[in-house]
């Protein structure tokens, strides 16, 4: 495929005809400052846009907006209406697919390909799961000791504004989990996207009106973390802030939340461990382990870069993944062959590249990749091959903190107990895997590993009806599941003496 020619087809209408402004109350509005910042395609590191620099006086006017429309016509819809709305925003969302799924592709490197089959699904799923909730919500009746003529009853009541931030790693579908729940309670919304993809976020904001949801319930501020998203944590007027991200920005978010005492969810990153027992389906444990890895070119908060190995099978098995790697194709995202796209940025690249130098300087040694592809066509993106490291000891650091990149550390273990207490040894708890055929292991793992989420025979498997997230500090807080809108909503507690 010519990818040159092929681009300018597949350039969006999107790119070249709407503003890339911040969306206030339904309008564009250009941040106050007027100031834009680049964004960048990292498969050739050509400028795409111009998005607008939001910063505190334009989260204040957003966040005055949502609050306005919460109290006003938002609050008028009842559950069957938000229900229809989500429902035409699900339909739309579908119908515009192929658009939004390429402003993620140029935006951010992933795979079209693999957008068009696994984040339609999870786009569209999670919306049509949030507009079942939204006439689903309910309080109790409760039968009290304090007099037999009381009558008590609770009642589930919006919590507000929310101020939702997501990274840059699955833009739409990570908004999607934000904004779903909010409608389906009958909350509001500003939605701070990551710098480095901004351009989904807005067209769903466009959507959304469309779906026949009122100016100002969802707004969007572009912008920097440390203005945009720092102003947004602290605003006082802001109920609840739903983040996405690094557990280094977590932290700030509690800290700038304290001003009101919001609300707070975090689902934060991870350092997984994926365990295979000599036992199992070894075919289907090579290409699970890979991409629960490599898969997004390891932009995945829960992907198992702790691959713990039974050591009789640890040589082979980490043979296999690598050549698994290595065969994969690394390419521009827009090209349908291309299996792992680019690393989202030159400052992603970089860290990525000196936490592989830091591996080698504390002895461990890589079994494939290591090194950013510099050939043609490749050769102004920003390409890492899935890499492979052994020789790695538990203490060192590319084993004990994020790199976020296709960067695995393959480490053998002998006995149940030891990789029980090795797998947990880790301030974190998101994601975790376990390979074997043995119904025992399965069981006594699936209690004791410490996490959020436990695969077996499977890795990073998501459905909207099951919750994902994490313990210690990969965060707190749900998203999918029933219990999602458990943290938009406030329980109310309703006194009748009818004495
Ligand atoms: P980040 O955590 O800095 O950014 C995530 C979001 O938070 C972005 O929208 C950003 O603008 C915003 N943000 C940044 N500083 C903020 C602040 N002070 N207040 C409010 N919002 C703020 O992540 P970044 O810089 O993109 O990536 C750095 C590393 O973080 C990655 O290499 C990876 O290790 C980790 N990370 C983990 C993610 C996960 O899902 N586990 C997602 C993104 C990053
Ligand atoms: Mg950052």
């Amino acid at each position: 495929m010519n990818i040159a020619s092929d681009f300018k087809v597949q350039r969006p209408a999107f790119l070249s005809e709407h503003p890339k402004e911040l969306f206030i109350d339904g309008k564009w509005t250009p941040a106050i400052s007027g100031e834009t910042f680049e964004t960048i395609n990292p498969s050739n590191g050509q400028v795409l846009a111009r998005i607008a620099a939001g910063a505190a006086p334009d989260v204040a006017m957003a966040a005055s907006a949502a609050r306005r429309a919460f109290e006003g016509p938002w609050s008028h819809f009842t559950p069957y209406e938000r229900q229809a709305c989500i429902l035409k925003l699900a339909d739309l969302v579908d119908r515009h697919f192929d658009e939004l799924s390429l402003l993620d592709s140029l935006e951010m490197g992933a795979p079209l390909s693999r957008l068009r089959a696994n984040s339609h699904k999870r786009a569209i799923g999670r919306l049509r799961f949030y507009a079942g909730l939204a006439t689903a919500i309910h309080g109790q009746t409760i039968e009290n000791s304090a007099s037999r003529e009381m009558f008590t009853y609770t009642a589930r009541e919006p919590i507000g504004v929310v101020g939702a931030i997501i990274p840059w790693n699955a833009p739409l579908t990570s908004a999607i989990w934000k904004i779903g729940p909010a409608l389906a309670t009958g909350c509001t919304v500003v939605l701070k996207p990551a710098e480095q993809a901004s351009l989904s976020c807005l067209r769903l904001a466009e959507l959304i009106i469309e779906a026949g949801v009122p100016s100002g319930v969802v707004n969007v501020i572009t912008g920097f973390g440390e203005s945009a998203g720092a102003a947004l944590a602290q605003h006082a007027d802001v109920d609840k802030i739903a983040f996405t991200g690094s557990h280094f920005v977590g932290q700030k978010i509690i800290q700038a939340s304290a001003g009101n005492l919001k609300r707070v969810t975090l689902e934060l990153g991870g350092k997984s461990p994926d365990i295979v027992f000599a036992d199992a389906d070894l075919d289907k444990a090579v290409m699970g382990a890979a991409m629960g890895v490599f898969g997004n070119t390891g932009q995945v908060c829960c992907a198992g870069t702790r691959l713990f190995v039974e050591r009789s099978i640890y040589d082979e098995f980490i043979a296999r993944v690598a050549k698994f790697g290595s065969d994969l194709v690394v390419g521009d995202g827009l090209d349908p062959k291309t299996q792992i796209g680019p690393v989202v940025s030159k400052e992603q690249l970089d860290r990525i590249l000196s936490y592989i130098q830091i591996g080698l300087d504390e002895g461990a040694t890589t079994l494939s990749g290591g090194k950013r592809m510099l050939d043609a066509p490749l050769a102004n993106g920003y390409f890492l091959p899935p890499t492979v490291f052994g020789s790695v000891k538990d203490d060192m650091r590319i084993v004990r903190e994020e790199i976020f990149g296709p960067v695995v550390c393959a480490i053998p273990f002998d006995t149940m107990d030891e990789v029980e207490r090795r797998a947990n040894a880790t301030p974190f708890g998101l994601g975790s895997g376990i390979w074997t055929r043995d119904v025992k292991k399965v069981h006594r793992l699936a209690k004791s590993i410490k996490a959020g989420s436990v695969w077996v025979n499977c890795y990073n498997v998501m459905d909207p009806a099951v919750p994902f997230g994490g313990n210690k500090l990969s965060g707190y807080g749900r998203e999918g599941g029933v219990e999602h809108v458990d943290d938009y909503l406030n329980t109310k507690s309703v006194w009748i003496n009818y004495n």
